[in-house]
């Protein structure tokens, strides 16, 4: 598949980093090699030897001197490659893309490592998006992507939605409305969408998850209008309808979908370990992005997160992702039972199919902000208003976020009882 179209004048313009070239290849040199190439520190003189971190269930996890050594030192853009071929091999055996063939012909398909998912959209937005660009969105979005796409200069095309998320049929419409010279085989056609952008499963802030039919739906679509899809997926594993839905990559036969995973649900947050995986030709421009940003994501970061998934093996790895989303699942039930014994006739709400988020209607307020940013503190109860969720300038909402990953079953009631409280004065009824 032809990407130029995608590609904005940035990302025309970046040239492989001639150093970090040499990085990658020392990587794949015999030890026999003679290098006073790159300029590489001696990790002889960096005062870390080896570490060890004891897991809950406590067994212990070691990083040899070797591989401290090795994780101290620069690496290769794209990511420590013991890491990135276990993930391969975690990405095809979970999405098995129709386009990666990991033994033999010459892969259309690659995974780089980033500092967590959304430094991967960020370097994905720089490379596509130019000012005035057109990228097709649920309203209410993801806030860090508005942050991201919003100064680069993206107009969002709000796609209507439901309790599961985008509505196929009004993208259709949506794509269908713009004039036929505008349309994708019209090659200086400028001004119709290139990008859609979305979170599959329980997204952030509203909770919906895609079903596999309207995913297909969607792919076919973007398949008719020359759409790449970019599938922010960080709750992937954190969906509460088992066996768990097929995502877009796993029916991306065109090469057109940029999917970013995270390990900040799974692992840690702060690991700021995630990866991004996709068309080759798309992922060497974000290499070439990456070699001249950050160089590469914490190599130590890497190997933690490595030598972890190495001792457990994917099937263990699978097994703790059920764990997780089994607590998120409970946490969710709670703030469910919250919400029917005291919000029931001041908000309305679908229950989320994944992930960490609730998102409430509040009946009778036209816009939620000054209630949650001012009344709410001063009942100490936060939340986040609807407003922060949307990309329009000075649009108002009457909906608020509630997260239920970190309340416990008293908070949650008593968070509710307070926001109940807060409608009822609002609506002059207390
Ligand atoms: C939809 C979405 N994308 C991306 C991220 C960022 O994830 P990471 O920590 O992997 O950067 C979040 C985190 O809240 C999120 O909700």
């Amino acid at each position: 598949m032809p990407y130029v179209r995608f590609l904005n004048a940035v990302a025309k313009a970046r040239r492989p980093s001639p150093i970090r070239q040499l990085t990658e290849l020392l990587q794949k040199s015999p030890p026999t090699m003679i290098s006073m190439a790159t300029g590489m520190p001696n990790a002889e003189q960096f005062p870390f030897h080896e570490a060890s971190f004891t897991l809950k269930d406590g067994n212990k996890v070691h990083i040899s001197p070797s591989e401290m050594k090795n994780c101290l030192q620069y690496q290769a853009t794209p990511g420590l490659p013991e890491l990135r071929s276990w993930l391969k091999t975690m990405q095809k055996t979970i999405h098995n893309p129709p386009t990666w063939d990991l033994s033999g012909r010459p892969e259309q398909m690659d995974l780089m490592i980033t500092t967590g998912s959304q430094h991967g959209m960020a370097t994905v937005c720089d490379m596509l998006v130019t000012h005035g660009d057109k990228v097709l969105t649920a309203n209410p979005l993801y806030s860090g992507t508005i942050a991201i796409m919003k100064p680069l200069g993206a107009k969002f095309i709000d796609i209507k939605t439901d309790a599961h998320g985008i509505i196929p049929e009004h993208l259709s419409e949506v794509m269908s409305a713009w004039p036929d010279k505008e349309q994708p085989h019209h090659s200086d056609s400028v001004n119709i969408p290139k990008l859609l952008y979305c979170v599959p499963n329980g997204d952030n802030p509203t909770g919906a998850g895609l079903t596999y039919e309207r995913k297909a739906k969607i792919y076919a679509i973007a398949r008719r209008y020359n759409l790449l899809i970019l599938e922010d997926d960080p709750y992937y594993f954190l969906q509460f309808n088992k066996p768990r839905g097929r995502s877009f990559l796993s029916m991306d036969v065109d090469g057109r979908v940029l999917r970013f995973d995270s390990f900040s649900k799974m692992l840690s947050a702060g690991i700021r370990v995630g990866f991004v995986t996709g068309p080759k030709a798309l992922l060497e421009k974000v290499n070439y992005n990456l070699q001249a940003s950050v160089l590469h994501t914490s190599a130590v970061s890497q190997m933690i997160v490595y030598k972890l998934l190495e001792h457990w093996g994917l099937e263990e790895f699978l097994r703790h992702t059920e764990e997780v989303s089994d607590f998120y699942q409970g946490r969710k039930d709670v703030l469910l039972a919250a919400a029917n014994e005291h919000l029931q006739g001041l908000a309305e709400w679908h229950e989320p199919s994944g992930g960490m988020f609730f998102w409430l209607k509040l009946l009778g307020i036209k816009d939620s902000h000054d209630l949650i940013m001012n009344k709410a503190r001063e009942k100490e109860v936060l939340f986040v208003p609807g407003s922060a969720f949307t990309a329009h300038k000075d649009e108002k909402s009457q909906y608020v976020r509630a997260c239920y990953s970190l309340a416990t079953d008293e908070q949650m009631f008593e968070g509710m009882r307070r926001l109940a409280e807060l409608i009822k004065e609002h609506q002059g009824k207390l």
